[in-house]
């Protein structure tokens, strides 16, 4: 990764952050994007770059008109784009009985639809160089459906089968693929989910404060995008649940209805 460009989104905070911070450990240069810029900004501090080796570029994951110029803003500035990490997201707490549909919305625009337009706004550039290689952060979420979590979990699926699509046709241009399905990571994600109102939660749950620390979970990250590995299962011990769908699918469907969803 050393001299390599990568953009990160969601790097403001939490898994976001903690990329930042290990890919300028491997030598490369940085792209921070999310909306606060300050936060931004302080990121862009912590990885102690050189100004001219990190660009802070602000910006709303569904402001999707104005992807293709951000992304005129990153060529202009490095001359390339390596890797992209789609690592913004917003999760949900809420029951499908109670949350109200705009919510779920709101989730597939950031979720999906953000991600799909900026994987298709940085796509030309890519293949016409012959290489680049995107990472997205999905989440165990992504591979079962866990209660409380339904449009996350549809937001999260889409994903896979969008990326596993691009994945299969981007082979021949030399470009990669990475899924990412983090379980429980320490960060301030169930801070901002949205409730069945679509109001913020507003609390710390008890999952992600016990969580893998972001570190951690960026440095096994990191590794598999060097392994050029197509897809990754980063935390704990919930990340077996992927294993048990795959391989015992009636023990998790009972496993997972006699859970809270909390
Ligand atoms: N923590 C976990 O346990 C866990 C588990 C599985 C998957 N994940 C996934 O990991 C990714 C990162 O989450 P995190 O845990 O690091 O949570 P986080 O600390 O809350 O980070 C979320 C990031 O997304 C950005 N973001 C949210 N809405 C945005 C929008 N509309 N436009 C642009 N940026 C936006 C936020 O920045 P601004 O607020 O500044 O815009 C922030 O930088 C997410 O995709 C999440 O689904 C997390």
């Amino acid at each position: 990764m050393n001299q390599k460009v990568a953009w990160i989104t969601g790097a403001s905070s939490g898994i976001g952050e903690a990329l930042a911070l290990e890919l300028a450990r491997r030598g490369a240069k940085l792209v921070l994007s999310a909306r606060r810029e300050d936060e931004l900004r302080r990121v862009a501090n912590a990885t102690n770059l050189p100004p001219s080796h990190v660009l802070v570029l602000p910006f709303d994951m569904t402001d999707e008109a104005r992807l293709p110029g951000h992304v005129q803003t990153v060529l202009d500035h490095f001359g390339q784009i390596d890797y992209v990490f789609q690592n913004a997201g917003i999760t949900q707490r809420g029951t499908v009985a109670e949350t109200k549909f705009e919510v779920y919305r709101q989730l597939m625009e950031i979720n999906f639809f953000g991600v799909g337009a900026l994987t298709k706004a940085v796509l030309p550039h890519m293949l016409s160089r012959k290489s680049g290689h995107y990472v997205v952060t999905s989440s165990v979420a992504g591979k079962l459906g866990t209660k409380q979590r339904s449009g996350y979990c549809a937001s999260k699926h889409a994903l896979h089968g969008f990326f596993d699509a691009l994945r299969a046709e981007i082979h021949e241009a030399g470009l990669h693929v990475t899924m990412v399905c983090p379980g429980y990571i320490k960060t301030p994600i169930s801070l901002n989910a949205l409730n069945a109102n679509g109001q913020k939660h507003a609390r710390m749950d008890q999952n992600q404060a016990i969580g893998m620390d972001p570190a951690e979970c960026a440095r096994q990250i990191c590794n598999a995008v060097a392994r050029h590995c197509e897809e990754v299962y980063v935390g704990g011990f919930e990340t077996m649940g992927i294993y048990l769908k795959r391989f015992f699918p009636g023990i998790l469907s009972r496993i997972l209805r006699s859970r809270s969803g909390e």
